[in-house]
């Protein structure tokens, strides 16, 4: 029996982080947070002083990169060794994240690495194209969303929390302009896949939205 899997994609804010930890934690299964991969990638490039428009210099980079995930209390990433944890969550690095993967070689490369995490007894995914390439054959699929606004308050208190600096107006029209972007993307865009549940958490609360994803597996 194939070891199981399930996906949740949608728009950045929707919850699907907060979602994701909770029910793989629930069901003891593996987690997989794919945008902190291409968060990853992104500070590579910069580290590198990579041109963002050259999808093959970013792959070659992206393909070469020590990444690793500590996954305690907390989840620590390692870049070549150096904790890059506290920077993964910037609207900086998620602009530049959403610009390299529109690239489809840097997609290529990070395929493979992404599907390396389905270990027993099971994977919680989350991302943009989980139940659509990534893991298209995936047992249960969700595509989680809430509206633009609530979903750039929701990204403001997040980065309140981690005591960084926010502006809500800002954040809101960063959010809409990397939905765009994922959303038009030419490679693996952002697109419910035709047998996932969609969710729309606008006005739900977070254990709801946990309890209809549990329902599912269950
Ligand atoms: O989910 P997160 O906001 O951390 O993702 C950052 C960016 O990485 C997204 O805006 C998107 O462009 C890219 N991404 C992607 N495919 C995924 C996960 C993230 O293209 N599966």
């Amino acid at each position: 029996m194939s070891i199981p899997v399930l996906t949740i994609d949608g728009p950045s804010g929707a919850g699907k982080g907060t979602v994701s930890r909770a029910v793989a934690k629930k069901l003891g299964w593996n987690y997989l947070d794919s945008g902190a991969i291409y968060r990853a990638v992104a500070i590579h490039a910069l580290n590198k002083q990579c041109i963002l428009e050259h999808g093959d210099v970013v792959a070659h980079y992206a393909n070469k990169m020590d990444l690793s995930f500590e996954c305690g209390d907390t989840l620590i990433v390692r870049l070549e060794g150096v904790d890059i944890t506290a920077q993964l969550p910037t609207e900086e690095v998620g602009a530049v994240a959403s610009q390299i993967a529109a690239h489809p070689e840097v997609r290529a490369v990070l395929l493979r690495k992404q599907q390396n995490f389905q270990q027993a007894p099971g994977l919680v995914a989350d991302g943009r194209d989980m139940g659509t390439v990534v893991f298209a054959e995936a047992d249960f699929k969700v595509f989680l969303t809430a509206s633009a606004e609530e979903r750039g308050l929701r990204r403001f208190k997040q980065l309140q929390e981690k005591g960084m600096e926010a502006d809500l107006e800002k954040i809101t029209q960063d959010i809409e302009l990397r939905d765009r972007r994922d959303s038009e993307r030419k490679n693996s865009p952002l697109i419910p896949a035709d047998d996932a549940l969609y969710l729309d958490s606008s006005d739900l609360s977070i254990d709801e939205v946990i309890a209809r994803v549990l329902a599912l597996v269950n």
